[in-house]
């Protein structure tokens, strides 16, 4: 087997404190299933920015996009760093830089416990949400005008292109499509955003039609967030566009018993042998850094996820199935009803792993 160099990137707030659970877990695999990865750990992030002004230098940037078969990403965000200088070159950086154009956010909850409907259970929750991850607003194009005077002017534009939300939308109905799903929903607010999102309900019907098996169904993004809280259990394959798909997987998150549960990839989904991102849902919780508070799970989902992608499937349900027994037997943290810390947390799911091997 060929080796994998992962680049770990811990970042900032409760970032490092995951991610050592995170890399715990990389080196129990590769010690005990002979997986053939490398960590290269890379210090960027606030301290760094702090210190010498170093947000994503372009050696590191080539390295990654030539050397690395994926990135392992904490989280990044301080309050040290207002403006988020730092976190938006590194996040967007290797978003843009390595065209990562698919961000896939599952949406499964792993215990009834953890779902906060009434009357609903895991089994109502298990949806993936494909968001578009290098278009739409984010892009950064705009400006102000007559900034700080009375007549102040701020415009962000939000661009789309065809290519762009065709490849979302395809790598949509092509995951449907691989994991036996009935129905694709896409999300947009074409009613109010008349010429981007026309563009998006247009390629959205025109890709569907590729695939016969799979029912493509529009809805309103105010509605989905209505439905979601409703009777999330229709829901099994979402596409939507940068902005949406940020909230709605908060949303989503919450579906799932809070950000400490949720699990993320990046990828450039028709080329699976170039290199993707990985990294938890949730940001870099600052009130909870340093603390040994955050739940160390969705960095292990995360782990899975990459595992998965690299080619070890099995891998990712092993984790995932040691993931909802910690659940089950309240050997978690506290976000998620237990009384463990971040660090025994992991200790216990990492022993089961151990067990299990
Ligand atoms: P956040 O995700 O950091 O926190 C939101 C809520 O979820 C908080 O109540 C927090 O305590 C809780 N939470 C998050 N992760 C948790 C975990 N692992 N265990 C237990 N509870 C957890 O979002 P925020 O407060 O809006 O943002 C904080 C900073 O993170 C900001 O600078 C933001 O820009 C940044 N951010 C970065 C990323 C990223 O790097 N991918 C993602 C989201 C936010
Ligand atoms: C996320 C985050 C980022 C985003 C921020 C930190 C720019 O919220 O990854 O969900 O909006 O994409
Ligand atoms: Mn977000």
């Amino acid at each position: 087997m060929s080796k994998h160099t992962i680049a770990v990137l811990p970042g900032d707030g409760i970032g490092p404190e995951v991610i050592a659970q995170a890399t715990r877990l990389l080196d129990l695999l590769r010690e005990k299933r002979g997986l053939p990865l490398d960590l290269w750990h890379l210090d960027l992030g606030a301290d760094r920015y702090l210190k010498d002004g170093t947000t994503y230098p372009k050696e590191i940037a080539d390295r990654v996009k030539g050397e690395a078969s994926a990135v392992l990403l904490g989280a990044l965000g301080d309050p040290r760093v207002p403006g988020l200088e730092h976190a938006r070159d590194i996040l967007f950086g290797m978003r843009f830089g390595l065209d990562l154009y698919a961000n896939v956010r599952p949406v499964k909850a792993l215990a009834d416990r953890l779902v906060p409907l009434k009357g609903r259970g895991r089994s109502d929750v298990d949806f993936v949400v494909f968001r578009e991850n290098t278009e739409g607003i984010y892009v950064g194009m705009g400006g102000q005008f007559k900034r700080g005077t009375p007549d102040e002017v701020a415009i962000s534009e939000d661009l789309n292109t065809r290519k762009g939300v065709e490849r979302l939308i395809r790598a949509g109905f092509e995951y449907a499509r691989a994991h036996g799903k009935k129905t694709v929903h896409m999300a947009d607010k074409s009613n109010a955003m008349r010429h981007a999102h026309e563009l998006w309900y247009r390629a959205f019907f025109e890709v569907a039609a590729e695939y016969p098996g799979i029912t493509p169904k529009h809805v309103y993004v105010d509605a989905l967030c209505l439905y979601l809280v409703q009777d999330p259990s229709p829901f099994e394959v979402v596409v939507t566009c940068n902005l949406f798909g940020d909230i709605i997987t908060d949303l989503g998150a919450a579906l799932q018993g809070g950000l400490g549960m949720a699990g993320s990839a990046n990828l450039h989904a028709s080329d699976r042998s170039r290199v993707a991102l990985f990294e938890p849902v949730h940001g870099s919780a600052p009130p909870l850094a340093g603390k040994d508070l955050a739940n160390p799970i969705a960095s292990f989902l995360t782990v899975g996820m990459m595992l998965s992608h690299l080619g070890w499937p099995e891998e990712e349900q092993r984790i995932e199935a040691v993931c909802a027994r910690a659940i089950e037997e309240k050997q978690c943290t506290r976000d998620v009803g237990g009384e463990l810390g971040t660090r025994a947390s992991a200790e216990w799911m990492l022993a089961e792993i151990a067990r299990s091997l």
